[in-house]
């Protein structure tokens, strides 16, 4: 019984902790918020122009009622005033490790 419980408790922490949302490139996410979202979103600390009423990067990163799971989950699917960008799920992480490595 014990070794269905182990089981099950390691399906759950893969769920949860997600190797398909973590495996992102900060890297690679910075080009494409750069070519995806720069003409709207303030994206990184080099750029002067963008939307004045969007949200930057920068305070998306620091917003805790916006775990990684919903903002995956938002970028899955085109946002208001958004265009309908189609990210594959690669690609979302790489947004989101870089988004994560701007906490900072
Ligand atoms: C055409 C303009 C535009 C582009 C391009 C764009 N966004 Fe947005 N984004 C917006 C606007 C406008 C909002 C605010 C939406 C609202 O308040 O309803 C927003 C909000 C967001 C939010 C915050 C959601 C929330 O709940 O507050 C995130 C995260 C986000 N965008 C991510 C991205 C990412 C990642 C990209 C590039 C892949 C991107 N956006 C490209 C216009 C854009």
């Amino acid at each position: 019984m014990s070794g269905i419980r182990v089981f099950t408790g390691f399906v759950l922490v893969s769920l949860l902790s997600g190797p398909a949302w973590s495996a992102g490139s900060a890297g690679q996410g910075r080009r494409l918020a750069e070519r995806w979202c720069a003409s709207c979103h303030l994206v990184g600390p080099g750029q002067r122009e963008a939307s004045t009423d969007v949200p930057t990067f920068a305070s998306i990163a620091r917003r805790e009622d916006l775990p990684e799971s919903l903002l995956a989950a938002f970028l899955s699917t085109p946002h208001p005033r958004m265009p309908n960008m189609a990210l594959s799920r690669q690609e979302i992480a790489d947004v989101l490790a870089y988004i994560r490595s701007l906490r900072q």
